[in-house]
C-alpha cells in the first residue's frame, strides 16, 4: 500500500494512513475532531482545496500544476528560501482572477510593520510566513519561542499594537498562528522590546525571574508578554483578569504558583493573599512576602523573595506606540493591499463592494480573519489556500450595532471585542434581556486562551461549522440571523440545523460571505444556558458543547419553546428536536425531566466506533447537562414567582457555575542558621541564575543558535505504519521541489546503522522493516525548514503491512516480552495469604505520558572540516550518550565528536536517551553534506516520535488482617516499553524496588514484565516507574480500606514503614523521616476537621461531593545501573579571579548550575558572581551519566566539591602568607608561583549495588520522603473536578536553595496531577498516535493548580549522604500528585453511596472527566444503558 497519492475521497474523508477520522468529525457518527489533527498530520501530499461549496464539489483538488500560473518574483521571506543556502528558481503561482481592488495589481505592495520601535519595510512578504518565522528567522529575534505552532502553548506569545478607530488597540497574540501579512501597519513588541538584562529589565521580566517564576525559561518570554500585554491596557489588574491573561499559557516547569505569586504583586490584590494567609488578616502586613497558614508558620518561613527588590511599574515609561506609524495610519488613502507569493496571494480589500467582487472572481478563496482555524489547516492538514481574502479593512464586517431586537456584530469582529461588548450590555440592560448574551459569555470564558480570543472572528467560528463549536450551539439554540452577502445582494438566515449542511459545511455558496449575526435579546419569559465539558477548563475542545433556551407561556411553568442544542454529538452541531418537540406544551416538573431524558437517551446516540470516543460519557453528558438545565430553569422560575417546584437543597450546587478561585499559597522551609555568613549562599533562595535572560529572552537554546552561513534544514521521513516491511521507497516528487538538497537514507550511514541507549536493538534509520508508527525511515534536507517538511511529506512509501501489537493486554496475549522477566520476592506468600482475614484482588492501568517539554528535539551538527570531527549542539540530557551513538553511526571515534548542551527547555527525562533518534540522524545528513544541518521538531513529531511515560498494568492479591494491616502481597506489572529496549528494563526495575510504595508488607512478591510493542519505545519520564510502582500500591491500600470499612489514612498509618525495617528487597531505612513527614501533614492540612466538612459537605450534596487523600512516598535516590553513579567537574581560575565552572550535569530548568555554582562558592568562599557555569561539553568532561535520577546534584556537587577543595589545598599556601589578602591576590599569587589553577573533581556514591537473583545488597543511597494531603470536589454530572487543597511535607535534608526545591516539589506535583487526572495518549487500535499537540493532549494550566497549595520543607532534616547534608528533589514529589487521584476516589466513592453502591471498584489513572463521570453511576448514566461489548466493534481509541 502506498503512503501517498491515496487521498481519493471528500475533504472530509481519505485514506487511514493519512487522514482517518479527523477531518471527518468528531463524536459525529463520523468522528471526533482534534482541533491540530493528528492523523492528518502524517498526510502526504500537499493539498490543494477549494472551498467545498464549489461546483467541483468538496472533494475535488486540484492537481499542483492546475494552480500555475504567472509571476517570477522570488520571495524574500525566510520561510521561501531567503535564508542561509541555496535558492531554487522561483515558483511560478496562481494568480487571483483580475478585476478592480488589490487583485488587479500584478506586483505585490510593500508591508509596513514596527517591530520593538524600528520602522521595517518588507518589499516581497510571503503570505505563508507567519509572524513567529519571521522574527526569529528574518529579524533574529530569537526571544519569541516555538512550543507547537499551533496556538496551544503562548511560548510565541507578543503584543500587537494597532491605532485604530481613533484608539490605540495592544493585545497579545500567538505570533505562530499570525500570518506576517495580516501586520501591515501595526507595531509588533517582542520580549526584547520591553528590556534586557543588558539594559534594563522591565518590572514583568524581573518579577518572573526573582519570584522564581522561570525554571527552564522557554515558556517564560511568552508569559511576560501575555503580562505586558494586559498591564498595557490595564496597569492595575486584578488577579481575575491576570489569571484570564493566561489561559492561553502553558509552563511545564515550574507548577505556576511562582509565576502567580510574582505577578500578583502587580495587581490590586497588591501581592499579598488578599486577607486569607493568615487568620488575622494580611500577610504583608507582617512586612513579609511569604504567606503563612497560622502564627506558627511566621516564625518559620522566610519568604522566597523580597519584594523590595522590585522595580516598580511606571506605566508612563513603556514604549510609546511609533508616532511615523500613527501618521502612517491616519495618512493611508486606499487600504486595498495585495501580497503575492510563490504559492499564495493576499488580498486586503478596502470595502465591502470589493471584498465581494473579489470572493465573486475567485470563490474558491480562503476568507482569513484571525487565522486561527486556517493556519492549522495550512500547518497541520497539509492543506493550499492559492487566494486568501482578508478582510480586516472591511468595516461592515467590523462593526458593531444594537439593534431593537438585538446587537449585530460583523463576522470579524474578534471574540475578544463581542465580549466586552456583550458584557456591557449586560451591565446596562434589564436582566430578562440578556440571557442568551450570558450564554455566549459563558462559553467566552472558556474558549481558547486570550491570544486566540484577540484574534479569531466570531464569523471565524460559524463558518467553520465544527460541530464542536462552542459558539454556534448558543447561536442555534437563540435562533440567531445570519447576513448573507454576494455581489448581487444579500439574504438573512436563521441559524438552525438547516444552516450546516454537514461536516465543516454550511448553506453559503462559493461567492458568498458572513457579513454578521445578530444576537439576539431574551424574551421576558426566555430562560437560556450554555455548557461545555472538556477534558481541561482551560483552553480546550468540547467533548460536549450545549445550549438549551426555553420559553415559557406568561406566568406558567408550561413550555412554549424549547431549543436543545447540542456539539460533538453528530458531525455538526445538531438541535435535540424530537425532544424539544416532545416537551412542547407541558409543564417544568419533574414528570418532564423524565420524559427528555428517555427521550434524549434515544435521540442523541453514537456508534461505538465514533472517533473521538467517551460513547457512554458522551451520551451521559448530553442528560446530565439538561438536568442542570432544568434545575437551573426551575430556579428561575420561582424567582420569577412562578408556582414550581423547590430545587431540593442538596442539588443546588448541580446548578452552581464554575467561578475560580484565586490560589494562594504557603511555601515553609528552615532559614540558614543565624550567624551563616550572607556570602555562603547554600541553603538560601537564590535565584535561577539564567532567570533574568530567560524572561528577557536573551538566554540562547538550542534553535537560537544564530544560522551558519551555509546552514541547511532537515526534515524526518517516519513510518505511517506500526508495524509493516519496507517494499519501496520513492523520493522522486521530493526531489524535484524547490530547496531540496538530498533525502538521507540506511545507505548514508558511514558507521553503524546499530544504536540504542542501553541494548543496541534499534536502527539509526530503520531500512527494512518499521516497528512503529513514527519509526524514523530517513530525512529531507532542504535550504529552509518549511521546504524540507514539505519534500518529507511528498515521499512516497510502499509497505507491506504485519499484524502490529498495540496494547499490554495484546502483549499478554502473544507472550510479547522482553527479558529478563524480573522478579522480587520476600518472606513467605502462601503463608501469608493464609495468615489474612481477607484477600482482595483487583487491578489498575496507567496511562502514559507525554513529556511536553515546552522546548521540542533539537539537534544542529557542523562538521569542522577535518579528521572527522563533528559538532553538535543538542537539547539533550545525555550528552556523553549522544557523542557515542553518533560517533558510532558515523564510524569516527568518540575524540571526533563535540557535544554541547548550553541549557535545555525542559527534559523531564525525555531528552535522556530519545534525543539521539534525531541527533544521530541529523549528524549523518551534515557527514554526507559536509554542511551544518539543524532540526528542530515540530511539537506533533516530537510527540509521535520520541516516546514517553510507560503505560502500567498493575494486577494484584492483598491478604491483609481485619484491621487493615496487610500480610501479603502478590503483584504483576506490565509496561508498555514499544518497539525498542530503551531504559525500560531499568524502569521497570524502579517499579518494583517501589510496590510497597511505603509500607511494610512481610510476605510480599512482584513481577515485572516489559512489553514488547508497536509503539514508539517508551523512555524515562520524572520518576522513572517509581509514580507507577507506588500507585499500584496506593490502589490495593485503597480496596483494604474500602474492605475493613476503616478511614484510608488510618490503614495507611498503620502500614507504613518504620525506620530500622527493611524493605521487600532488604534494603534497611535509617534516617526515616517518613513518619515525621506524615505527621506534621496530617496536621498542616487540619486533616480531621477537613474530613468532618467534607463529610458534612457530602450528607448536603447530592450532586457534588468532596473527597480527601493523604498519600506518603519513599523514593530511593540512586541510579539504578550501578556503574552511572558516577560525575566529573573541572574547574579553571583565571588570574582575574574569575572562575569557570564544568561538571557532567546538564541544566533543563531543574536549578542545577544554579546549585552548582552555590556549592562551589561555599567552597572557594567567594561570591557566586565570580563563578561562570557555560555550557555542558563532552570535551570538558567526558564519559558523564545523563542528568537523570534526581542524583545530579548529589553527583555532580560532590565532583564540583571535590575540584573546588583541590584548589582551595593549592591556594592555602597563598592564603597563609597574606592572609588579609583578597581572593584575587591569593590567585594572582599562585599563578605567579606557576602553580595549576585548574582542577578536576569526581565522585562516586559508595556501597552501591543490588543482585536481583540473592534479593541483596543496597539499591538506593538513601531515600527521599514526602507526605501529601489533597482535597477535591467533583462535579458527578460532568466529571469535571475542582483540585481544592494540597498540603506537601517533603524531606529535601538541608536545602540547598529552598527556592529550587520548592519549585521542584510544586512542579512535579504538578506535572502528576497531569498524569494522574489530565493527561490522555490516545492511539488508534492500529498503533496511531492521535493526541499530538496542546490542542488534543492537556497537560495542567494555570487553572489546575490547588486553590490552598501549602509546601513545607521537613526542618531539622540533615541527610549525611549528600552534599551539604541535602538530598534529591526533582522526581520524588511527582507522585505525591496521586493524593489528588485517591482523593477523587473517596469522592467518587460517596456518590456512588448515593446510588447504594459500595465496596472497592477500579479507577484507572488518569481519573478523567469521562472516567469520574462513568464511575458515579446514577439514573443518567442507567439511561444510558452499558457501552457495546469489546470486540463487537473497532473502537477509535484503545487503552495501550
Ligand atoms: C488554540 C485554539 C483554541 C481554540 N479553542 C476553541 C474553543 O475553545 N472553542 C471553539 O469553539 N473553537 C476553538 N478554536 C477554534 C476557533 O473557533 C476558531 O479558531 C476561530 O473562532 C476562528 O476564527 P478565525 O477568525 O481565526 O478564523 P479563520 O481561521 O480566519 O477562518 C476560519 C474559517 O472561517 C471562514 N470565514 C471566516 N470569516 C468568514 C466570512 N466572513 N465569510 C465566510 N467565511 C468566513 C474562513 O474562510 C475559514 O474557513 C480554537 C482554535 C485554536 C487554534
Ligand atoms: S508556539 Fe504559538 S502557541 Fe505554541
Ligand atoms: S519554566 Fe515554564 S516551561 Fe519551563
Amino acid at each position: 500500500m502506498s503512503d501517498t497519492g491515496t487521498e481519493t475521497g471528500t475533504e472530509t474523508r481519505s485514506s487511514p494512513e493519512t487522514r482517518t477520522g479527523t477531518e471527518t468529525d468528531p463524536r459525529t457518527g463520523t468522528g471526533t475532531e482534534t482541533r491540530s489533527s493528528p492523523e492528518t498530520r502524517t498526510g502526504t501530499g500537499t493539498e490543494t482545496r477549494s472551498s467545498p461549496e464549489t461546483g467541483s464539489g468538496p472533494g475535488t483538488r486540484s492537481s499542483p500544476e492546475t494552480r500555475t500560473g504567472t509571476g517570477t518574483e522570488t520571495c524574500s521571506s525566510p520561510e521561501t528560501g531567503s535564508g542561509p543556502g541555496t535558492r531554487s528558481s522561483p515558483e511560478t503561482r496562481s494568480s487571483p482572477e483580475t478585476g478592480s481592488g488589490p487583485g488587479t495589481r500584478s506586483g505585490s505592495d510593500p508591508l509596513i510593520l514596527f517591530v520593538n520601535g524600528k520602522k521595517i519595510v518588507e518589499k516581497d512578504p510571503d503570505p505563508e510566513t507567519t509572524l513567529l518565522t519571521y522574527l526569529r528567522r528574518k529579524l533574529g529575534l530569537t526571544g519569541t519561542k516555538l512550543g507547537c505552532a499551533e496556538g496551544g502553548c503562548g511560548a510565541c506569545t507578543v503584543m500587537v499594537s494597532r491605532y485604530q478607530a481613533h484608539q490605540l488597540l495592544h493585545y497579545a497574540v500567538n505570533a505562530c498562528l499570525a500570518p506576517l501579512c495580516s501586520l501591515h501597519l501595526v507595531a509588533v513588541t517582542t520580549v526584547e522590546g520591553i528590556g534586557s538584562v543588558a539594559q534594563k529589565l522591565h518590572p514583568v521580566q524581573e518579577r518572573i525571574a526573582r519570584a522564581h517564576g522561570s525554571q527552564c525559561g522557554f515558556c517564560t518570554p511568552g508569559i511576560v508578554m501575555s503580562m505586558y500585554a494586559l498591564l498595557r491596557n490595564n496597569p492595575t489588574p486584578r488577579m481575575t483578569e491576570l489569571e484570564e491573561a493566561f489561559q492561553g499559557n502553558l509552563c511545564r516547569c515550574t507548577g505556576y504558583r511562582p509565576i502567580l505569586e510574582g505577578y500578583k504583586t502587580l495587581t490590586v490584590e497588591g501581592g499579598c493573599c488578599g486577607g486569607r494567609g493568615r487568620e488575622n488578616g494580611c500577610c504583608m502586613s507582617n512586612g513579609n512576602g511569604a504567606e503563612r497558614s497560622s502564627e506558627e508558620d511566621v516564625d518559620e518561613a522566610t519568604p522566597l523573595f523580597n519584594t523590595s527588590d522590585f522595580a516598580p511599574l511606571d506605566p508612563t515609561q513603556e514604549v510609546i506606540f511609533p508616532p511615523e506609524l500613527m501618521s502612517l495610519t491616519k495618512g493611508q488613502k486606499s487600504r486595498s493591499l495585495c501580497f503575492r507569493g510563490n504559492r499564495v496571494t493576499w488580498l486586503q480589500p478596502d470595502s465591502l463592494e470589493e471584498f465581494l467582487l473579489l470572493k465573486w472572481k475567485n470563490p474558491e478563496a480562503r476568507v482569513v480573519t484571525g487565522n486561527t482555524e486556517v493556519g492549522i489547516e495550512v500547518k497541520f492538514k497539509n492543506l493550499l489556500y492559492p487566494v486568501i481574502l482578508c478582510p480586516s479593512f472591511v468595516s461592515e464586517l467590523n462593526s458593531v450595532t444594537h439593534t431593537d431586537d438585538g446587537v449585530v456584530f460583523g463576522a470579524s469582529c474578534t471574540l475578544s471585542h463581542m465580549g466586552a461588548v456583550l458584557k456591557q450590555a449586560v451591565d446596562t440592560l434589564p436582566p430578562h434581556q440578556t440571557e442568551v448574551f450570558l450564554a455566549v459569555l459563558e462559553q467566552l470564558r472558556w474558549f481558547a486562551g486570550k491570544q486566540i480570543r484577540n484574534v479569531a472572528a466570531v464569523g471565524g467560528n460559524i463558518m467553520t461549522a465544527s460541530p464542536i463549536s462552542d459558539l454556534n450551539p448558543v447561536f442555534m439554540a437563540a435562533g440567531c440571523r445570519l447576513t448573507l452577502m454576494d455581489k448581487d445582494g444579500s439574504r438573512v438566515v436563521q441559524m438552525n440545523d438547516s444552516f450546516f449542511t454537514g461536516y465543516r459545511r454550511t448553506i453559503l455558496r462559493p461567492q458568498e460571505i458572513l457579513v454578521s449575526i445578530e444576537i439576539p435579546y431574551s424574551q421576558r419569559t426566555q430562560f437560556v444556558s450554555a455548557f461545555k465539558q472538556s477534558p481541561r477548563r482551560e483552553d480546550d475542545i468540547s467533548i460536549v458543547t450545549a445550549a438549551m433556551s426555553v420559553t415559557f407561556a406568561p406566568g406558567t411553568n408550561i413550555v412554549q419553546d424549547l431549543r436543545l442544542s447540542y456539539g460533538g454529538m453528530a458531525a455538526t452541531t445538531v438541535l435535540a428536536t424530537k425532544t424539544a418537540n416532545s416537551l412542547l406544551g407541558r409543564c417544568w416538573e419533574e414528570e418532564l425531566l423524565q420524559v427528555a431524558c428517555s427521550s434524549l437517551a434515544e435521540e442523541m446516540t453514537l456508534d461505538a466506533s465514533v472517533p473521538g470516543g467517551m460513547v457512554t460519557y458522551r451520551r451521559t453528558l448530553t442528560l446530565s447537562l439538561f438536568y442542570k438545565f432544568y434545575l437551573t430553569v426551575l430556579q428561575k422560575l420561582r424567582q420569577q414567582g412562578v408556582n414550581v417546584d423547590e430545587v431540593r437543597s442538596d442539588c443546588v450546587s448541580a446548578t452552581e457555575i464554575y467561578h475560580p478561585e484565586t490560589p494562594s499559597s504557603v511555601q515553609i522551609y528552615q532559614a540558614v542558621p543565624e550567624g551563616q555568613s550572607q556570602d555562603n549562599v547554600v541553603g538560601r533562595p537564590v535565584m535561577h541564575l539564567s532567570a533574568m535572560k530567560q524572561a528577557t529572552g536573551e538566554a540562547v537554546y538550542c534553535d537560537d543558535v544564530p544560522l551558519y552561513e551555509n546552514e541547511l534544514y532537515l526534515s524526518l521521513i517516519t513510518s505511517s505504519k506500526a508495524h509493516a516491511r519496507i517494499i519501496s521507497i520513492d523520493t522522486s516528487a521530493a526531489e524535484s521541489l524547490p530547496g531540496v538538497v538530498c533525502c538521507v537514507f540506511a545507505e548514508d550511514i558511514p558507521g553503524s546503522n546499530v544504536t540504542g541507549a542501553v541494548v543496541y536493538d534499534e536502527t539509526v534509520l530503520a531500512d527494512r522493516e518499521v516497528t512503529c508508527v513514527g519509526h524514523v525511515i530517513g530525512a529531507v534536507v532542504a535550504d529552509t525548514q518549511l521546504r524540507a517538511q514539505r519534500a518529507a511529506k511528498a515521499v512516497k512509501i510502499e509497505y507491506e503491512e504485519l499484524q502490529p501489537i498495540v496494547t499490554i493486554q495484546e502483549a499478554i496475549a502473544a507472550q510479547s516480552f522482553y527479558e529478563p522477566i524480573r522478579s522480587i520476592q520476600k518472606g513467605e506468600l502462601e503463608a501469608g495469604f493464609k495468615q489474612a482475614d481477607h484477600i482482595q484482588e483487583g487491578e489498575i492501568h496507567m496511562g502514559g505520558q507525554e513529556h511536553f517539554y515546552l522546548e521540542t528535539n533539537v539537534t544542529l551538527a557542523v562538521p569542522r572540516g577535518e579528521d572527522g570531527e563533528m559538532e553538535l549542539f543538542v537539547s539533550t540530557q545525555a550528552p556523553t550518550k549522544t557523542q557515542s551513538l553518533v560517533a558510532k553511526a558515523l564510524g569516527v571515534p568518540a575524540n571526533r565528536v563535540l557535544v554541547r548542551v548550553k541549557r535545555m527547555g525542559g527534559g523531564f527525562g525525555g531528552k535522556e536517551s530519545r534525543t539521539t533518534v534525531l541527533s544521530t540522524v541529523v549528524a549523518v545528513a551534515a557527514n554526507k553534506l559536509k554542511r551544518p544541518v539543524r532540526c528542530m521538531l515540530d511539537r506533533d513529531e516530537d510527540m509521535l516520535i520520541t516516546g514517553g511515560r510507560h503505560p502500567f498494568y498493575g494486577k494484584y492479591k492483598v491478604g491483609f488482617l481485619n484491621s487493615g494491616k496487610v500480610v501479603a502481597l502478590d503483584v504483576s506489572y506490565y509496561s508498555n516499553a514499544g518497539n525498542s529496549m530503551d531504559l525500560s528494563l531499568s524502569v521497570l526495575e524502579r517499579a518494583l524496588f517501589h510496590m510497597e510504595n511505603s509500607y511494610s508488607v512481610a510476605n510480599i512478591r512482584g513481577r515485572g514484565f516489559c512489553c514488547r510493542t508497536n509503539l514508539p519505545s517508551n523512555t524515562a519520564f520524572r520518576g522513572f516507574g517509581g509514580p507507577q510502582g507506588m500507585m499500584v500500591a496506593e490502589s490495593w491500600m485503597t480496596d483494604v480500606a474500602q474492605r475493613v470499612g476503616r478511614p484510608a489514612e488510618e490503614v495507611r498509618r498503620l502500614n507504613l514503614h518504620v525506620e530500622g525495617e527493611a524493605t521487600s528487597y532488604n534494603q534497611v531505612l535509617d534516617q526515616f523521616t517518613l513518619d515525621r513527614c506524615w505527621d506534621e501533614c496530617l496536621s498542616r492540612s487540619d486533616y480531621q476537621q477537613r474530613r468532618a466538612a467534607i463529610d458534612r459537605y457530602n450528607r448536603q450534596n447530592r450532586w457534588t461531593k468532596r473527597g480527601l487523600a493523604i498519600v506518603p512516598t519513599t523514593f530511593g535516590i540512586s541510579f539504578t545501573a550501578v556503574f552511572l553513579n558516577q560525575a566529573g567537574a573541572l574547574v579553571h581560575v583565571y588570574t582575574d579571579g574569575s572562575v569557570l565552572l564544568t561538571h557532567g550535569g546538564t541544566e533543563m530548568g531543574q536549578g542545577l548550575h544554579t546549585k552548582m555554582v552555590q556549592v562551589a562558592s561555599r567552597v572557594l568562599d567567594i561570591s557566586c558572581s565570580k563563578i561562570h557555569i557555560s555550557e555542558t561539553s563532552t570535551n570538558t568532561v567526558p564519559n558523564t551519566s545523563p542528568t537523570a535520577a534526581s542524583a545530579s546534584s548529589d553527583l555532580n556537587g560532590a565532583a564540583v566539591q571535590n575540584a573546588c577543595e583541590v584548589l582551595m589545598k593549592r591556594l592555602e599556601p597563598y592564603k597563609i602568607k597574606n592572609p588579609k589578602g583578597s581572593w584575587e591576590d591569593w590567585v594572582k599569587a599562585a599563578y605567579f608561583d606557576r602553580v595549576n589553577l585548574s582542577a578536576n573533581g569526581f565522585y562516586k556514591t559508595p556501597d552501591l549495588g543490588y543482585d536481583f537473583d540473592t534479593n541483596r545488597g543496597r539499591a538506593f543511597n538513601y531515600y527521599s520522603y514526602g507526605v501529601a494531603c489533597s482535597e477535591v470536589e467533583i462535579d458527578c454530572l460532568t466529571g469535571a473536578h475542582k483540585n481544592l487543597s494540597t498540603t506537601i511535607v517533603m524531606d529535601v535534608g538541608h536545602s540547598l536553595n529552598p527556592a529550587i526545591d520548592i519549585g521542584q516539589v510544586e512542579g512535579g506535583f504538578v506535572q502528576g496531577l497531569g498524569l494522574f487526572t489530565l493527561e490522555e495518549l490516545h492511539y488508534s487500535p492500529q498503533g496511531v498516535l492521535l493526541t499530538r499537540g496542546p490542542g488534543s493532549y492537556k497537560i495542567p494550566a494555570f487553572g489546575d493548580i490547588p486553590t490552598d497549595f501549602t509546601v513545607s520543607l521537613l526542618r531539622d532534616a540533615p541527610n549525611d549522604k549528600a552534599i551539604f547534608a541535602s538530598k534529591a528533589v526533582g522526581e520524588p514529589p511527582l507522585f505525591l500528585a496521586a493524593s489528588v487521584f485517591y482523593a477523587i476516589k473517596d469522592a467518587i466513592t460517596d456518590a456512588r453511596a448515593e446510588s447504594g453502591i459500595s465496596g472497592p471498584f477500579r479507577l484507572d489513572s488518569p481519573a478523567s472527566a469521562e472516567r469520574i463521570r462513568n464511575a458515579c453511576s446514577d439514573r443518567f448514566t442507567n439511561l444510558c444503558g452499558r457501552p457495546a461489548e469489546p470486540g463487537t466493534f473497532t473502537p477509535w481509541s484503545v487503552q495501550v
